[in-house]
């Protein structure tokens, strides 16, 4: 059985303020969640208050991305080590968001989701397909590439502590969800390609989230597909009610 897994990613919200406030409030109404876990991603100039806040709460913490250097001169970068002082166990990796506005390919992905794990961070690898991409029937080829390079080099043991999340571009902060047969056809094809990679058994404990609009009203369908194990959620993270009702699904 693999343990739910729900993200909130706030991407570039919140003022130290909002981050405190908002964290609280989840903070409640997570308590006594024991058979899933709750994991939020803040902005790096909260991490630390967040973590605070959150001290005692099962809820986990994560970077939105993390640097492969520890330290050094990366202007801009966060290093694992940073991450992991503030108070987080985990680092979102290749957002779309940093794949299509910041031009980060495969290779640098990998480079990251390595120095997240040599730290001891659980990467969460981001992949999905742009609109252009699925219309031309590409999306299970750029579902492919981006798993075999993000995951390039990654041993078995590393794969077992690693998160996958499939987000299609297109479903991203518009409202479109996929539909749960769409998003259930995707994840089935990256774990049957886990485990082509690694072994069945790694690829069965694999957690391969959802992301893109998930609401309240769309997370308990979404949730219910055999290989759907979490989501990532940006928008409707940003509300305390509608991510307690997300993080609370049937
Ligand atoms: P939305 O939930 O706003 O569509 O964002 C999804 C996302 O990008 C989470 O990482």
């Amino acid at each position: 059985m693999r343990r739910p897994l729900l993200a909130g990613n706030w991407k570039m919200h919140t003022t130290v303020m909002d981050a405190c406030h908002l964290a609280a409030e989840i903070g409640k109404c997570s308590a006594g969640l024991d058979d899933r876990d709750v994991l939020l991603a803040p902005p790096y100039t909260v991490l630390s208050e967040v973590a605070h806040v959150l001290q005692g709460s099962a809820v986990l913490i994560a970077s939105q991305n993390v640097c492969w250097e520890e330290k050094g001169a990366f202007t801009g970068e966060i290093s694992p080590t940073m991450v992991k002082s503030a108070g987080g166990s985990a680092a979102i990796i290749g957002h779309s968001e940093r794949r299509h506005i910041f031009h980060e390919d495969n290779e640098m992905i990998n480079r990251r989701v390595h120095g997240a794990l040599s730290f001891g961070l659980i990467p969460i690898l981001c992949i999905g397909e742009t609109l252009e991409e699925r219309e031309d029937g590409k999306t299970l080829t750029v579902l492919e590439e981006q798993v075999r390079k993000g995951l390039a080099a990654v041993s078995r043991e590393d794969m077992e502590r690693s998160v996958v999340a499939y987000e299609p571009v297109w479903a991203i902060g518009t409202g479109k969800t996929a539909s749960k047969e769409q998003a259930q056809e995707a994840h089935a094809f990256v774990r049957n390609l886990l485990t082509e990679m690694y072994e069945k058994n790694v690829a069965e404990s694999a957690r391969i989230l959802y992301g893109g609009s998930v609401k309240p009203d769309n997370v308990d369908e979404l949730m219910a597909q055999a290989d759907i194990d979490g989501a990532l959620v940006g928008g409707a993270a940003l509300d305390a009610e509608s991510f307690c009702r997300i993080i609370n699904f049937t």
